[in-house]
């Protein structure tokens, strides 16, 4: 498939992941201020999975409490709306994301990993830097690289065409993604964030990621999410070629006021995160 025709099938939205019933239905609970506790726990309640996924979630060492988390309702009131909203995502979107994605050579597991550990790391950071919305920030790094799934069955053999263009002409991932499939994961994820009606500076971090307009000066939510993502993949947590030619970018570690001590925490807790990741086996 050419690039040409690539660019057109994406643009019809039927191409794109829809976003599960339940959770859609959550996701406008949480972003209405007058709804109730006892409203969304019913929603939520109608998909066993997602209650599952919640409760597995809540009660990790992410969250800390010191007693058993049983219901979604004592989840809802213990966490909030912001942080369910975070948790009806993740659960909701694991199935799509946990996928192997043979078209950036990621096994099953590796992106959700990635996306996780990536989320996590991005509200470490969006609290140390007073990001007024952490959980946005957490959104945001779970769905960056959502674009993947996506392009995964149309990158097949021309995989091994964008790892060659980055290694002869030393460009960006995106940048090679772009030339030869006429599209980057980033703009993708972008589309699809756009799908789920998610806010504007969180479609614009998805789609800007990989910080690789030099002219583009980043938002502060697009700055988190390089960095978080860069992090991760310094690490080596889902690399699949997008650690390739994938600095960190010193335009966003000084617009976020991050000094190496800082940054040497941030890698502290990532390395926690991860422990935790293995003990959830989720
Ligand atoms: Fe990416
Ligand atoms: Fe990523």
């Amino acid at each position: 498939m050419s690039p040409i025709d690539l660019k057109a099938l994406i643009d019809k939205t039927e191409a794109l992941p829809a976003l599960p019933g339940v959770a859609a239905q959550a996701l406008a609970i949480c972003n209405n201020p007058r709804a109730t506790n006892v409203e969304l726990a019913g929603v939520i309640s109608m998909d066993q999975s997602l209650v599952a996924g919640i409760l597995r979630l809540a009660n990790s060492a992410y969250y800390g409490f010191s007693r058993k988390v049983s219901t979604v309702h004592d989840a809802i009131v213990l966490l909030g709306f912001h942080n369910i909203r975070s948790l009806v995502l993740a659960s909701s979107v694991k199935s799509q994301i946990d996928k192997p994605l043979q078209g950036y050579s990621l096994a099953k597991g590796e992106m959700w990993k990635h996306s996780l550990i990536c989320a996590m790391t991005a509200r470490d950071i969006a609290k140390r830097v007073k990001f007024p919305a952490p959980e946005e920030a957490f959104v945001a790094g779970l769905l960056h690289d959502i674009g993947k799934v996506v392009l995964n069955i149309h990158v097949g053999n021309l995989y091994q065409e964008i790892l060659d263009k980055i290694t002869t002409e030393k460009i960006p991932f995106t940048v090679a993604e772009d030339e030869i499939l006429g599209i980057s994961h980033a703009e993708i994820g972008a589309r699809v964030g756009e799908k789920w009606n998610l806010p504007k500076d969180l479609v614009d971090a998805i789609g800007n990621h990989h910080l690789t307009d030099e002219k583009l000066t980043p938002q502060m939510l697009t700055a988190i999410i390089h960095v978080a993502d860069a992090i991760c993949l310094m690490l080596g947590i889902g690399l699949g070629g997008d650690g390739l030619m994938y600095p960190l970018d010193e335009k966003a570690v000084k617009m976020l006021g991050l000094d190496d001590k800082t940054i040497e925490e941030i890698l502290l807790g990532v390395t926690d995160y991860l422990q935790e990741h293995e003990k959830l086996n989720w």
